[in-house]
């Protein structure tokens, strides 16, 4: 156990920021030239270089203090041990043995789970591997060309993001889609030009209740049934959830259902079968090298010490600027334009994970809980909102990532891509002085007059942190070890922040209002009961809607 607490910890940290407030970045790279070695950490074939942060020996120490104090030991052993960490729904929290490699039982509860992974994997491989081959084929006897993952959130986000990241493993003969929003627009605008005979749904939902993947599936049904008759559906249709018995329901059958488990938390499950549609457009073999990826951190985040942990240095980064300097976004640019959901899905991993305001023992918290993350690929949102990240009021920690090789063989472009994300995390860390601006205002041949009133426009603050990740190539391994890189840094913030990192209680009462809304939206009863606000847009809506 750690020698002083957390408050002590924060005491300590408050005092490092006043320092540092008086060292801005430039002054520290310029008096050590050691500073990138001495802030810079690997995991397998990733480079995290932290040495673009407001950080100094004493500052980090501090907060590998506050990660001890906090015992971010003790909870990744309970997470390991299947203790329920998840208390608000007495759950286990093993996401990481659906991705373990070695050859240990894994117990939950007084059960190894090993076996039941295991059996899941082995049935996702014999079904994709048929389906890839043209051994399972539709009623009427035609290849599966498109699958069309029907789910949301943890069901949606972790396979939609990493089947783009992993494109080039697919092939072009078999595409898979996602549709996720109960918005009509999104299944239809799917299924437009889809041939129902070669489509093939997965429907992804935990409860398998959710209503969105409800009204979703029910729709992809009636467009199967439509064309080629209800007994196709059969033949059409995979189901991946942990409620068995709704599936059943809905006519999937037995052999086409892919079981996983309630110590899974669905932001954490594209390791589990939700992982099917990645498999069917990017073949098993490559989701398995994505599940090792994983592996890999996970053995790393296990067993370095915390102070060359990846996770964990990214975690006390975050907390460092969320708590102590009171920032409170947090972007994550991809300088890789297959990894343009990467944000999205982080969002949910995140903000879900962490966005929390009691402890766990039911507390409020009386300091800031998780960021606000988000986030688009670069170069493209260097044209958009990169203004505000260089001279706007907020400052906005980043996480640039970016690879040495691309998939493609187009020569200037890639090194065109690194010479922009190493542009941007100098260009933020440096700045423009005044002084730098007006010399070269004067050079340009610009009058004092005119000087005056240029130059505060063009001064850049600088001492704007950013944490880049350099790896060799997005392959399934590195894209693995990158979601478990992001998954144990969230882990070992909400230690940190003392929340419960597994729970998501924050979207029930807009789902519980929806419900109670629908049927007077729908007109069957009447609107009354509401505030005025929602009184008013539910007659506009009405007055309105198609008749
Ligand atoms: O919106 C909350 C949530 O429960 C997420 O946590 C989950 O990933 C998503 O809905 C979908 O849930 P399910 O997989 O059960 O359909």
């Amino acid at each position: 156990m750690a020698k002083f607490g957390r408050k002590a910890a924060f005491a300590a940290l408050t005092k490092h920021k006043k320092r540092l407030e008086d060292q801005p970045m430039r002054v520290q790279f310029a008096l050590d030239p050691n500073r990138f070695k001495r802030y810079s950490a690997q995991a397998g074939d990733i480079l995290l270089d932290y040495s673009k942060n407001r950080i100094d020996e004493d500052a980090m120490a501090a907060l590998f203090d506050l990660a001890r104090a906090a015992d971010v030991e003790g909870h990744r052993t309970a997470m390991c041990e299947g203790e329920h960490i998840n208390v608000t729904e007495d759950r286990a929290v093993m996401h990481m043995a659906l991705r373990y490699q070695g050859d240990h039982p894994i117990p939950v509860d007084g059960e190894d789970v090993m076996p039941g992974v295991r059996d899941v994997l082995a049935h996702m491989k014999q079904f994709t591997d048929a389906v890839r081959g043209g051994d399972i084929r539709g009623h009427t006897g035609e290849q599966f060309t498109d699958i069309v993952n029907i789910g949301i959130g943890g069901s949606d986000l972790g396979p939609a993001m990493v089947t783009l990241a992993l494109s080039p493993y697919g092939r072009a003969e078999l595409r898979a889609h996602y549709v996720s929003n109960v918005d009509g627009a999104h299944i239809h605008d799917t299924l437009k030009g889809l041939d129902p005979a070669r489509t093939m749904f997965v429907i992804a939902s935990k409860t398998f209740s959710t209503d969105e993947t409800m009204t979703n599936a029910a729709s992809a049904r009636a467009w199967l049934s439509g064309s080629l008759g209800d007994a196709a559906v059969n033949d059409h249709f995979a189901a991946v959830s942990t409620n068995l018995e709704a599936t059943g329901k809905f006519g999937i059958r037995s052999d086409r259902t892919f079981g996983f488990w309630d110590w899974v938390g669905g932001r954490y499950s594209v390791w589990s079968a939700i992982g099917l549609p990645i498999a069917l457009a990017v073949g098993f073999e490559n989701f398995e090298k994505l599940l090792r990826g994983a592996d890999a951190m996970d053995r790393h985040f296990l067993s370095e010490p915390l102070e060359k942990n990846l996770p964990v240095i990214m975690a006390v980064l975050g907390v460092w600027y969320r708590n102590v300097w009171g920032f409170s976004t947090h972007a994550v640019l991809p300088y890789d334009q297959r990894l343009s959901r990467f944000a999205a899905y982080l969002q949910q991993q995140d903000m879900e994970s962490n966005g929390k305001s009691v402890t766990l023992s039911g507390k409020a918290v009386n300091w800031s809980t998780g960021p606000i993350v988000w986030g688009e690929p670069g170069t493209n949102g260097q044209h958009a909102f990169y203004q505000l990240i260089h001279q706007g009021t907020d400052v906005i920690p980043l996480d640039f990532l970016i690879a040495a090789r691309p998939q493609e063989s187009l020569p200037p472009h890639h090194d065109k891509l690194v010479a922009n994300v190493l542009a941007q995390s100098e260009a933020l860390m440096l700045g423009k002085t005044i002084e730098e601006v007006t010399e070269e205002l004067r050079a340009q041949g610009l009058s004092k007059a005119e000087i005056k009133a240029m130059a505060p426009h063009k001064v850049f603050p600088g001492n704007r942190p950013s944490n880049t990740l350099f790896y060799q190539k997005l392959t399934p391994e590195t894209l693995g070890s990158l979601i478990a890189l992001y998954e144990h840094k969230v882990f070992v913030q909400g230690v940190i922040w003392n929340v419960n990192s597994f729970d998501q209680w924050g979207v029930e009462l807009g789902k519980q209002l929806a419900k109670a809304l629908l049927p007077k939206v729908e007109g069957k009863v009447s609107g009354e009961g509401h505030d005025s606000s929602t009184q008013g847009l539910l007659g506009y809506y009405l007055a309105n809607k198609d008749q």
